[in-house]
């Protein structure tokens, strides 16, 4: 059987040891130098036979050693999965290592529940003085205008709230479209050197386009509960899974509050779309500022139906990509809003896992 190193292996020293991660499949272990030595040298499709003999390791001592680093990936079976997800990674990943060790180790985070947080929290108080969230300037800073005296836009996003609760089971068909038209409509279209880009209603780097929008509805009036894409090219919905509606909790990291709301939109970046311009890496960042743009369209346009937009970031990301059928490594579900007419309750934003 012929292995090899993973090629998405990345080291760190510690004290006496040193700690490895294999950011694909997001393995964490610590291992001494001399086995960092031995990844370093097995680079390439070799047996443990093979091994032992170019690199002086008693094969006593490699059996010892390589069932282990299998189980932590550290070394790849040739023809495996592994080794096939390595190749895609290889192939198409345009961005540097120490991006795809930030995109990958946050893929399917484990979340605290409520409970959890809030202990978190309350014993941190004890301890740690919390930093300000809000800086003043010094008396004597010059005042500006009331910005909320005759200005309905801003009244309007002042309105904006974050609330986890539905007073009706259902939206109508015309708050969703709206609400995906403000986040992803396309309104314009402009050219450059090698082809049409198209422009819509938020911002984005180099007009690349990142971001396709799944909406699964549950309470949408007119609309059977089902998975649906909608196409900005076409402002429609195209169902893609007609059997399948899952719970949306099981979308976003177990939120249970989640399940009472009629519609989630998840917001999926290609994110060979802006790699394909952009080689450097702060183009990743530039494609996670887009999703800010357009949640916070979405949710101007949710408040102006007077249902509250609740974004999360808290995404349950292979449950996503096998609901919507995402298969490809640059397919990568980034932020979600849950729509819902909120009840009126004085204190109703329910509480957060964040
Ligand atoms: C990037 C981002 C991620 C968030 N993730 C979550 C989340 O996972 N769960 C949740 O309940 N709220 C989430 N929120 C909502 C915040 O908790 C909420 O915005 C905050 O409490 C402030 O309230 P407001 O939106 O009414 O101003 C998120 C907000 C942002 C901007």
């Amino acid at each position: 059987m012929k292995m090899r190193s993973s090629k998405t292996l990345v080291f760190y020293p510690g004290t006496n040891k040193v700690t490895a991660c294999n950011f694909l499949t997001r393995s964490v272990f610590d291992c001494s130098p001399e086995v960092v030595g031995l990844l370093a040298s097995w680079d390439d499709w070799a047996s443990t036979a093979q091994i032992a003999r170019a690199h002086g390791w008693s094969k006593a001592d490699l059996n010892a050693v390589v069932p282990q680093l299998l189980d932590f990936s550290a070394l790849v079976t040739a023809g495996s999965p592994l080794a096939e997800q390595e190749t895609r990674f290889s192939g198409q990943w345009g961005w540097s290592l120490p991006t795809a060790l930030m995109h990958f180790c946050v893929q399917d985070s484990e979340f605290m529940t409520i409970e959890q947080a809030e202990a978190r929290q309350i014993d941190r108080a004890g301890h740690v003085a919390q930093p300000d969230l809000l800086l003043k300037n010094a008396p004597g800073a010059i005042r500006l205008p009331d910005a909320l005296a005759d200005n309905d836009l801003l009244t309007l996003m002042a309105r904006r709230r974050t609330n986890r609760t539905a007073a009706a089971p259902t939206i109508t068909a015309r708050q969703l479209s709206d609400c995906l038209f403000a986040g992803m409509g396309i309104t314009g279209e402009t050219s450059n050197c090698v082809g049409a880009l198209p422009l819509g209603m938020t911002p984005s780097g180099g007009a690349r386009n990142p971001y396709e929008a799944y909406v699964v509805a549950t309470g949408v009036e007119d609309l059977e509960p089902g998975v649906y894409h909608y196409s900005a090219a076409g402002h429609d919905l195209g169902r893609i899974s007609a059997n399948h509606v899952p719970k949306i909790s099981e979308l976003v990291g177990g939120q249970e509050w989640a399940d009472a709301m009629p519609c989630l939109i998840l917001l999926c970046a290609r994110l060979d779309r802006t790699m394909w311009k952009y080689e450097d890496a702060n183009a990743y960042r530039v494609v996670l500022i887009e999703a800010g743009h357009i949640g916070q369209n979405m949710m101007l346009a949710a408040t102006s139906h007077g249902l509250s937009a609740c974004p999360t970031a808290a995404l349950s990301h292979s449950a996503i990509k096998r609901l919507l059928g995402l298969d490809r490594l640059t397919d990568a579900p980034i932020y979600a809003l849950t729509l819902s007419t909120p009840e009126t309750d004085p204190h109703p934003a329910g509480r957060s896992i964040n």
